[in-house]
């Protein structure tokens, strides 16, 4: 088992990674947690495929499981799931120091986080991330949420678990779409800040080696996203690394109305666009953007920019939560697993975009 410890002002918590923890689970939580109820919160898909799994297990070992099963997708990081969440919580007859697993991909964990920090003033919250994209970003680093009709993870806080345990086998059944998507913020990492994640894993891997390889690649994303949370908890600076390839994206995102690419796919091809135009402009060693391209292709991650209003698109940019009243701020890379923020004045977004 790979134990990460990640500390914040003065808290700390672990991140374990093994296979088949999942398994050993209802173990792992008696002899940490002195509560007997649990409550599991998750979505249909995970109910139908492996929840019976993780609550056989804690049963088990003597708790009392309740079990709240959402929606899947976007659509339940809202304020009317949370509203029946807090009804079933109540229901429960949830106390301050029962515990509340968020049991799925990154959806349940921001909204289960969100309603955790804010029940009762905060009840112990403990995340089981079941998507790539929950393993090795959303579920590290306490930021939860639910989405606002003005903007997506409008309405948060910053609350950190009591622990993450990540179980790489349950990514056996994560259907094709969404493991790419985790795929780009791996790939994000490595571009960001680990050349060997990005040249001797990512580069060097096939299809099946992939798998073998994934309790690695999970732990070295892990780290990497804990050195970052724990240098800028509150997203002030050194946080905004982790945005490389997402203000561009984000923009892709809200330009297509959230309908034509995930939010990987246009990471993706916002990573690519961003080093394509800033080596160009000679502030990225040469052949990075190359490089980045051939990982995403590798990865069936899609890597040019499609024909679109690029004013329209601007301006999206420029509605960007990241921003300052002045400035922008972009991720760019010096080198692959070398990246710094760059600073720029709003209105000479125009020109950066021409080159
Ligand atoms: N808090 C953060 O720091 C942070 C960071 C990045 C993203 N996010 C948020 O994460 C959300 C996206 O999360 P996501 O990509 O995990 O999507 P998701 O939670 O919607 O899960 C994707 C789909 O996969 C299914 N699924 C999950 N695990 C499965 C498994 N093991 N087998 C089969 N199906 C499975 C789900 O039911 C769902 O249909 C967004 O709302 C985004 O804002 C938060
Ligand atoms: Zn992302």
């Amino acid at each position: 088992v790979n134990i990460i410890k990640l500390t914040v002002a003065d808290y700390s918590y672990n991140i374990y990674i093994e296979k088949n923890l999942l398994s050993t689970l209802g173990n792992v939580l008696r002899n940490t947690v002195s509560e007997e109820k649990v409550v599991v919160i998750t979505d249909e898909n995970l109910n139908r495929l492996h929840v019976h799994e993780l609550t056989a297990n804690l049963s088990r070992n003597g708790f009392k499981v309740f079990t709240i099963v959402l929606v899947p997708g976007e659509e339940s990081k809202s304020f009317e799931t949370l509203m029946s969440i807090y009804d079933k919580l109540v229901e429960y007859k949830v106390t301050r120091t029962t515990p509340i697993i968020a049991f799925g991909g990154g959806v349940v964990g921001d909204v289960t986080g969100f309603a955790a920090s804010t029940f009762m003033r905060g009840v112990p919250f403990i995340q089981i991330p079941t998507t790539l994209l929950a393993q090795v970003d959303s579920s590290i680093g306490g930021k939860v949420a639910v989405n606002h009709k003005y903007g997506k993870n409008l309405i948060g806080s910053f609350y950190q678990p009591k622990a993450v345990y990540i179980d790489p086998g349950i990514l056996s059944t994560l259907p094709q779409r969404y493991f790419n998507d985790g795929m780009s913020e791996v790939i994000k990492y490595g571009a960001i800040k680990d050349e060997s994640l990005f040249y001797d894993l990512l580069k060097k891997n096939n299809e099946v080696n992939l798998l073998e390889s994934m309790d690695e690649i999970i732990a070295m994303c892990c780290s990497i996203k804990k050195d970052v949370v724990e240098a800028d908890e509150k997203d002030l600076g050194e946080r905004m690394l982790l945005n490389f390839g997402h203000t561009l994206g984000h923009a892709i995102e809200k330009y297509y109305n959230y309908s034509k690419f995930s939010h990987g796919e246009a990471v993706a091809i916002g990573m690519s666009s961003i080093t394509h135009i800033s080596e160009e402009m000679g502030i990225t060693e040469k052949g990075t953007a190359g490089f980045i391209d051939e990982i995403l292709m590798k990865y069936n991650l899609p890597c040019h920019i499609p024909e679109l209003d690029t004013k329209e698109l601007m301006d999206f940019i420029l509605l960007d939560k990241k921003n300052t009243e002045s400035h922008i701020n972009l991720i760019l890379l010096e080198k692959i697993g070398k990246s710094f923020i760059y600073k720029m004045k709003k209105n000479e977004l125009k020109s950066f975009f021409k080159a």
